[in-house]
């Protein structure tokens, strides 16, 4: 027998896959080769969805949910890693084909892990978490595409979202001008203290686009993708790029192929999940540097590990604002 720890783990039940707190033994977690005590995880989107069982996020059952942890090695056959080593991991597969986050402990991989950036706690890294990850990806697809802070307005979609905040902080701090785009009635003060300059309602771009629109925007980060995405692109000025790394509003692209044709837009796919390890660090590692910390502690809240079934419903239906973060031994 090893040790017993609090977990949530996804299962199959009367009413479908549920995820819930039950209590594992140590010697249940898989054979990897660096044992973690989890600290944090949080609950994004994609946590929302495997744990009400309303996504097909889990390939296999029993699978404990969380696609992110952050915590401190206490074992190790790794070379790479020690005891007392701080890391973090996102996605990876956590959640989908490997246990994940929402443990006190895991077994992970040494490839998944990235080094904690040594101005951020475990905490800090976790209201980050996945989300604001993607965030930072999606601005340095955007800076790679040549945009700098002069070009013209940055639009964020999805705003209050984990992405959508995280991106108004990250492009408002590199000097960006960001229009945010929220559907929350309240969500103007909430933006702006974050660093939009503007704060547009959702539906003024959640709705059937004309092929091309007048240029407004240099650059845009997207979490909604559907409707909102393709008025975007038909937004989009000439060379400019956006990004695109979500679902929120649904997966289709109701468009057509003259902004790409007609105005050289870029769309750049944003994918957070496989991301290599060399974009990752450079991510995390630009975090550490833009990332406001008293602007982020008023963008997450901390909960414990067994709210997280309650939290995943609230998320779903459109109530959260900003980051959720786990504390896996509250
Ligand atoms: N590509 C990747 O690797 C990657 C990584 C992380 C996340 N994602 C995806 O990115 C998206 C955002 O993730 P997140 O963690 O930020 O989720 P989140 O915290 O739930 O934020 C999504 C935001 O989108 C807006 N929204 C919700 N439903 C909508 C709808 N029907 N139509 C239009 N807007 C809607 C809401 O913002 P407002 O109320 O302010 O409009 C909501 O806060 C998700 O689709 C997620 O799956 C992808």
């Amino acid at each position: 027998m090893g040790q017993t720890i609090n977990a949530i783990v996804a299962t199959e039940t009367a009413d479908g896959v549920r995820g819930e707190l039950q209590q594992l033994d140590t010697t249940e977690l898989p054979e990897n080769d660096v044992l973690v005590d989890v600290a944090y995880s949080t609950v994004n989107y994609k946590d929302a969805l495997a744990v009400s069982g309303k996504g097909k996020i889990c390939r296999s059952l029993p699978m404990v949910c969380g696609i992110d942890l952050a915590g401190t090695v206490t074992e190790s056959s790794a070379p790479a890693f020690a005891p007392g080593d701080q890391v973090l991991v996102n996605g990876w597969g956590l959640s989908e084909k490997h246990w994940g986050g929402y443990a006190q402990q895991q077994r992970l991989q040494p490839d998944w892990l990235v080094r904690v950036p040594g101005s951020l706690s475990l905490e800090q890294c976790m209201a980050i978490g996945t989300a604001g990850y993607t965030a930072m990806l999606c601005v340095h697809a955007i800076q790679d595409h040549g945009i700098g802070a002069d070009a013209g307005p940055v639009v964020v979609t999805g705003a209050t979202g984990g992405v959508g905040s995280i991106a108004v902080m990250l492009l408002s701090r590199l000097g960006y001008e960001v229009s945010a785009v929220s559907g929350k009635a309240d969500a103007a003060d909430f933006l702006t203290q974050l660093g939009a300059a503007e704060v547009l309602p959702r539906d003024e771009l959640d709705r059937k686009a004309r092929p091309l629109e007048s240029e407004r925007w240099a650059a845009a980060v997207d979490s909604v993708g559907s409707q909102t995405l393709a008025t975007l692109l038909a937004q989009t000025a000439y060379g400019g790029c956006v990004a695109a790394c979500g679902l929120a509003g649904g997966i289709d692209l109701p468009g057509t192929v003259m902004p790409f044709i007609l105005r050289g837009v870029t769309l750049a796919g944003i994918d957070s999940v496989m991301a290599p390890a060399d974009k990752r660090q450079r991510a995390w590692d630009a975090l550490a540097e833009l990332i406001d910390k008293d602007k982020l502690r008023e963008v997450y809240t901390v909960e414990p590990l067994a709210r997280v079934p309650e939290l995943a419903g609230e998320l779903l239906a459109g109530r959260v604002k900003g980051r959720i973060v786990i504390d896996v031994n509250a």
